[in-house]
């Protein structure tokens, strides 16, 4: 596909890209085709709790293109999960292959599900076998303990008719550090199946040199890059990169919209894990850094976002880096 019409996913980041946070998004920087939702993970009787319920209503995600992600160690889980979604009016739900924390994968949910590949293939029968009325897609990774279990774990994804198989080339021992294994990815990518890259895209230069090394990739799905430097989705296509007067105005209208909905105090904390991910556009925000993680109301979180619009430029390249984030 031609680079500059690549589509770009916005991963779901469980606890940042909530509603508010999407909608906000959309309407300040756009430039992206789909925002999956953070995962729900559905019990025996297939009840969402109240914050998932609110995650997928269609009220609340109205005029958004969005993707649900299920998670789900058992196939009627899954299935009778992604009915309730399709008649709700979603056409594609997304299974979650990739969740790494330890309470997950012992539930044989997320990752926990590419470490038995028989067990894989009887859950995905199940599912494939039970399941209408719209269509499934996978995010994955691509081992539980190495990469080298990913051929045979790409061997059992794709004799199932997923719309998409978004693989995230890390294992599950990776967590979100070390580097992605884009070699695995390149084997997939061959397979003319559709995919989607997704992995420390955190730059256009990162974008591009995927869709050039992977011209059969689909889309290409961007988390903590996009959350970090809003605006990256947005250039991708040809726009403007990201100017600081936008991003103070996306910044405080995350905050009013979030304390016309929520408590203040999880406003705050909401607030701060966002602004995480945003400080590490900035140049030398040292001080601001540490202020912000010791602000008690959401007066004191103002008045140093306030000082941090005023004080600190962006850095020539506003991008997402891991080790900036603990600065
Ligand atoms: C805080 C956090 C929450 C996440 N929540 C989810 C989730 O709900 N579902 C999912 O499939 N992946 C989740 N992920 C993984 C991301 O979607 C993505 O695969 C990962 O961050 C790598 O992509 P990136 O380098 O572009 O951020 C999460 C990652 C982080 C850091």
């Amino acid at each position: 596909m031609n680079e500059s019409t690549l589509p770009i996913y916005f991963a779901p980041l469980e606890g940042v890209t909530d509603g508010i946070f999407r909608r906000t998004h959309f309407e300040f920087f756009g430039g992206v085709s789909k925002y999956y939702i953070p995962f729900i993970s559905p019990t025996q009787h297939l009840a969402f709790t109240s914050r998932e319920q609110r995650s997928v209503s269609p009220a609340e995600n109205a005029g958004l293109p969005v993707v649900p992600q299920v998670l789900a160690g058992r196939a009627s889980h899954f299935a009778g999960t992604a009915k309730l979604l399709f008649d709700l009016g979603y056409s594609e739900v997304n299974l979650n292959l990739g969740c790494p924390s330890g309470t997950v994968t012992a539930k044989h949910k997320g990752s926990g599900l590419l470490r038995d590949l028989n067990e894989l293939r009887a859950f995905l029968d199940e599912v494939f076998t039970s399941i209408s009325g719209g269509s499934v897609s996978v995010k994955t990774r691509i081992g539980f303990e190495s990469a080298d279990e990913w051929d045979a774990i790409w061997a059992v994804l794709r004799d199932y008719p997923f719309m998409e198989c978004i693989v995230h080339p890390r294992t599950r021992s990776q967590f979100y550090k070390g580097s992605p294994c884009t070699d695995a990815f390149a084997r997939t990518a061959e397979a003319r199946f559709p995919c989607a890259y997704n992995g420390d895209l955190n730059t256009l230069s990162d974008c591009r040199a995927i869709a050039k090394r992977f011209p059969h990739t689909g889309a290409l799905m961007l988390g903590r890059g996009l959350v970090a430097n809003p605006a990256l989705a947005r250039q991708w296509q040809g726009g403007k990169g990201l100017s600081k007067l936008e991003l103070k105005a996306f910044c405080d209208a995350l905050l009013a919209r979030y304390e016309a909905q929520w408590p203040h105090k999880a406003v705050l904390g909401h607030m701060q894990e966002t602004m995480r991910y945003i400080l590490c556009c900035f140049d030398e925000p040292k001080r601001e850094q540490r202020a912000l993680r010791k602000v008690r109301t959401v007066e004191e979180y103002q008045g140093v976002i306030d000082r941090l619009f005023a004080e600190c430029e962006l850095r020539a390249e506003p991008c997402f880096a891991l080790d900036r984030m603990s600065l």
